[in-house]
């Protein structure tokens, strides 16, 4: 039986970079995983495949819709679908395989197959074909990521009635799609299929979109993807989805009760959440405790009930996101290796890809109000940003929300062209406790985009320049 310090199950962006942390630290490290190929939803079916497609339809949206503006005359362009999804493939494969190459430059041992706890010490891995291996292990670490959340009464035929993974392959451009769920995923992929050419519907069971992030980021988003054809109905649930001959009709009646209507749909994507993914692990067989939501219980070292199980990623508390799960990876690995891992989980961006991009990172102002918690904000506008202005990509805006008291810079909300990359200066600077004069004063380059996050600090005091 082969034994080692640590096995990792599954993959993803948490268990594969827990992996890599723990081998460079000297750890005899093995990883389990199920699928064909390494990288979790993140990297087969979720981040990357979905960053492909946006990138892919956003350029055949400007291509058509912005290049004469630019005075670039091109012919009206014309969609091959099955070469989009072949590039989006090709990027997904790069990928996957970079993983793999990693694990083995850093001598990780890799098993393929379902892993699961078999006692204190022990991980089997059973193979498709049925074939089992016992690993002997000092410790495990669960990185078994999430699952789709299923609508009751609506089965995903991935065809149909999809969920994100269907909504990344599908074989021709559907005329109407119905989304269920303003979320990241509804708002991402209802965006690629709009720009390919659907008439895009969003029904929302809450008053808004994208509910957890700032609220006026939310509302001005909201106006955006509207001009940009979207159509939303907000505050309404779906109480059923009949797939007939040709497509779906999807019933969607007020949340709060009232007439019911009818939407003709020739797809449905499901989109109101994941929920962690533990099936087959064998939780029950050790005692491993879960809470209300399925989500496996950790103390703050990541360590479950049961001594030498600790467990990462979508699988445990906390929000849904790759970075999330990779910090996790390092911090439980240098804990086993007897560091001292930490993740600052006042500190963790959070970004929409769609145009213009949503980011945010730390407290919304509703956060600070429920907290009793005073603030200053300072917002700039892009339409007030030479370089937005010159690139035409004004819509939005940089808002900074800073303690009343000490200026410290508590949260920052952004909606605009890059905002996913905007954020990681504001993210870097409230890791160092930096307050928004410290921002302010940091000279930034012109003519970018970076100019709207030292304007809008410079607003938290009242002295932005260009408004
Ligand atoms: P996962 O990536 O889910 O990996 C878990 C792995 O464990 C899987 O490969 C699974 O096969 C394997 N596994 C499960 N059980 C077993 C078992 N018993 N034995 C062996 N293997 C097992 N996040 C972002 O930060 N940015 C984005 O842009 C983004 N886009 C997304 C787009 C979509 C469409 C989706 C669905 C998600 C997206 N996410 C994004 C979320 C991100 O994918 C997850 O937060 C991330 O993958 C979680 O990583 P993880 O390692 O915890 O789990
Ligand atoms: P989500 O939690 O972002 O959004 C789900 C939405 O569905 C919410 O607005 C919710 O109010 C709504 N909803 C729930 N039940 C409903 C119902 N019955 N009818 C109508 N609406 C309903 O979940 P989503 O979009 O499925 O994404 C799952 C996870 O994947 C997220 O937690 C996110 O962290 C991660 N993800 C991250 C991305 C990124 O970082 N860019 C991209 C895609 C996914």
């Amino acid at each position: 039986m082969s034994s080692y310090d640590l096995v990792v199950i599954g993959t993803g962006p948490g268990g594969y970079v827990c992996a890599i942390r723990a081998a460079q630290l000297g750890l005899k490290t093995a990883v389990v995983e199920k699928r064909a190929t390494h990288g979790g939803t993140c990297l087969n079916v979720g981040c990357i495949p979905s960053k492909a497609l946006l990138h892919a339809s956003e350029a055949f949206e400007e291509a058509g819709k912005h290049f004469a503006d630019l005075g670039v005359i091109v012919s009206e362009p014309k969609l091959d679908l099955r070469k989009m999804m072949a590039f989006k493939d090709e990027g997904v494969a790069g990928n996957t395989k970079g993983v793999e190459f990693l694990l083995k430059k850093n001598g990780v041992d890799s098993y393929r197959g379902t892993g699961r706890l078999a006692g204190a010490g022990r991980v089997e891995v059973i193979a498709e074909d049925g074939g089992n291996q016992l690993l002997e292990t000092k410790n495990v670490v669960i990185a078994t990521g999430s699952d789709v959340t299923k609508l009751p009464g609506v089965t995903i035929d991935e065809k149909v009635v999809v969920s994100s993974t269907g909504a990344l392959e599908l074989a021709s451009v559907p005329k109407r799609l119905v989304v269920i769920g303003a979320g990241v995923i509804g708002l991402e992929l209802g965006s690629v299929w709009r720009r390919l050419g659907s008439e895009v519907t969003v029904v929302e069971y809450l008053d808004r979109v994208l509910p957890g992030m700032d609220g006026e980021v939310g509302k001005q988003f909201h106006r955006i993807l509207g001009k940009q054809g979207i159509a939303f109905k907000l505050s309404s649930k779906v109480t059923g989805v009949e797939v007939g001959k040709k497509g779906a009709t999807v019933t969607v009646e007020p949340a709060a009760g009232g007439e019911a209507e009818k939407l003709q749909a020739d797809v449905v994507l499901v989109a109101i959440g994941r929920v962690p993914y533990t099936e087959g692990l064998g939780l029950e067989t050790v005692g491993v405790q879960v809470d209300n939501k399925g989500r496996i219980q950790t103390d703050s070292h990541y360590a479950t009930n049961v001594t030498g199980i600790y467990a990462i990623g979508d699988v445990i508390a906390g929000p849904m996101l790759a970075h999330k799960a990779e910090d996790e990876g390092v911090a439980v690995a240098e804990l086993l290796a007897g560091q001292s891992g930490h993740v600052n989980y006042g500190v963790i961006p959070n970004v929409v890809y769609t145009f213009p991009e949503v980011a945010s990172v730390g407290k919304t102002e509703e956060e600070l109000k429920k907290d009793g918690i005073a603030y200053n904000a300072g917002k700039f506008p892009f339409t007030a940003n030479g370089r937005a202005k010159v690139n035409h990509t004004t819509d939005g805006f940089v808002k900074i929300l800073a303690d009343a008291t000490t200026d410290r810079v508590l949260g920052v909300h952004i909606v605009g062209a890059d905002a996913g990359n905007l954020i990681a200066e504001v993210a870097v600077a409230m890791e160092f406790g930096a307050s928004a004069e410290d921002v302010a004063r940091t000279c930034h380059a012109h003519p970018t985009l970076t100019e709207a996050v030292k304007e809008a600090a410079l607003a938290v005091g009242k002295r932005a320049i260009h408004i």
